[in-house]
């Protein structure tokens, strides 16, 4: 029979290209969405026509609950989240909520489902495998370079210290209750499927409407940030290994290779031929509060344990992301939309 994967944050770039790699490896998809009318539940659709849907949000325990006890997964992947940084200081306590409480109460629905109670489960082969998505963003003010799974946190936004619960939370059901709680430590990963509020495609999208003659500035915050980006294709693919692996451990993902904002806005210009100093504006008001100066991950142990490593350069991802942008908007689509390709 099929295995069974149910995945929060399905309408996400990250639920988007799990799911897809889930169903070529035969899985049964579920997605949990929220919301009676969600127009990204179609976008999602529209991609993804074998995905099934079940109703629910991290917000509410009791459909979680519904959620677990309707689909019976053998694995739950929990992306969703406020996910975009500078939000969590505007709608700190929403953060905490969706982010940090959201990862309890997905861990509670399946101790409750599984009737798994303190002291060990029923063993590994019953057991619900859980995938709860870390970031980076936990080690914030970094106390050393690159971070591997052992560099402390100290997380610099409201987003960070949710995560950070949810890390700690996630260890401690696996060690109280036995149960294949896994975190996967993920490092910046992009697509042309990233929301328009990063700053990835923020850059690939003002490029492609600089080059078509849509727009004549991209207006950005602080460009001296350091970051280890990554392709979200390759990466949900170390989420699935995780939770396939003979022990529930945690894992550093990332390339090793850290690059300025100022430098993925020099790859994006230069790939269609711009200088971008032409067209940068800095604007202090997109500066944060408290800012993450670089992210470099140590991704040694999966490369080592799981045989994972990134197949896209940043070079790659970057002509990758603004093709397929200048190709959405020569086709007509919205350009204040993030529609996916
Ligand atoms: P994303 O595109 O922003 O997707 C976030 C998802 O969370 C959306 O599907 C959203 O659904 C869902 N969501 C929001 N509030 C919810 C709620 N109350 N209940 C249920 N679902 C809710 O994020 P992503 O880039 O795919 O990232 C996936 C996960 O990895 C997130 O947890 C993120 O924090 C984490 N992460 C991402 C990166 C990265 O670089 N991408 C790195 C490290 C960790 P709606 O459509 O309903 O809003
Ligand atoms: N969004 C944005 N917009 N960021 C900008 C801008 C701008 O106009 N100008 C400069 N930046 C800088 C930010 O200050 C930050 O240092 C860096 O670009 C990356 O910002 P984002 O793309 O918004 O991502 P993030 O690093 O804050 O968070 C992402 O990665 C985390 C993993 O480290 C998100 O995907 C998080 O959910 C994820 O956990």
């Amino acid at each position: 029979m099929a295995r069974r994967a149910l995945i929060t944050g399905i309408t996400g770039q990250d639920g988007s290209y799990l799911a897809e790699h889930l169903l070529e490896q035969g899985y049964e998809v579920w997605g949990l969405a929220r919301g009676q009318a969600n127009p990204r539940v179609s976008r999602m659709r529209r991609l993804l026509s074998d995905v099934r849907v079940v109703r629910g949000d991290l917000l509410d325990q009791g459909s979680l609950i519904s959620a677990v006890e309707r689909v019976q997964p053998d694995e739950v992947y929990n992306l969703g989240a406020i996910s975009f940084v500078p939000m969590s200081w505007e709608q700190a306590e929403l953060t905490a909520e969706v982010t940090g409480m959201g990862v309890l109460r997905m861990l509670e629905a399946i101790r409750v489902c599984s009737g798994v109670s303190r002291g060990g489960s029923s063993g590994p082969d019953g057991q619900i495998r859980f995938y709860q998505a870390s970031s980076s963003e936990m080690f914030g003010q970094v106390s050393e370079t690159p971070q591997t799974e052992r560099t402390a946190f100290h997380p610099r936004s409201p987003y960070g210290v949710a995560k950070a619960y949810g890390h700690f939370l996630t260890q401690n059901y696996r060690e109280s209750y036995g149960m294949f709680a896994v975190s996967g430590i993920l490092f910046n990963h992009e697509s042309p499927r990233r929301g328009a509020e990063f700053v990835t495609r923020k850059v690939s999208l003002g490029v492609a409407r600089i080059k078509l003659g849509l727009a004549t500035e991209l207006r950005l915050g602080n460009l001296e940030a350091r970051r280890d980006w990554g392709f979200a294709g390759d990466y949900v693919k170390a989420m699935h290994l995780m939770l396939r692996a003979a022990a529930p451990e945690d894992y550093v993902i990332g390339t090793g290779r850290m690059k300025s904002v100022r430098e993925l806005v020099e790859a994006a210009f230069s790939a269609v031929g711009l200088d971008w100093e032409r067209y940068v504006v800095t604007d202090q008001t997109l500066h944060r509060p408290a800012e993450v100066d670089l992210l470099c991950a140590d991704p040694k142990k999966a490369r080592v344990q799981l045989g994972w490593e990134p197949r896209v350069s940043f070079d790659e991802l970057v002509a990758m992301m603004v093709e397929s942008d200048l190709r959405l908007l020569a086709d007509g689509a919205d350009p204040h939309d993030d529609s996916w390709p």
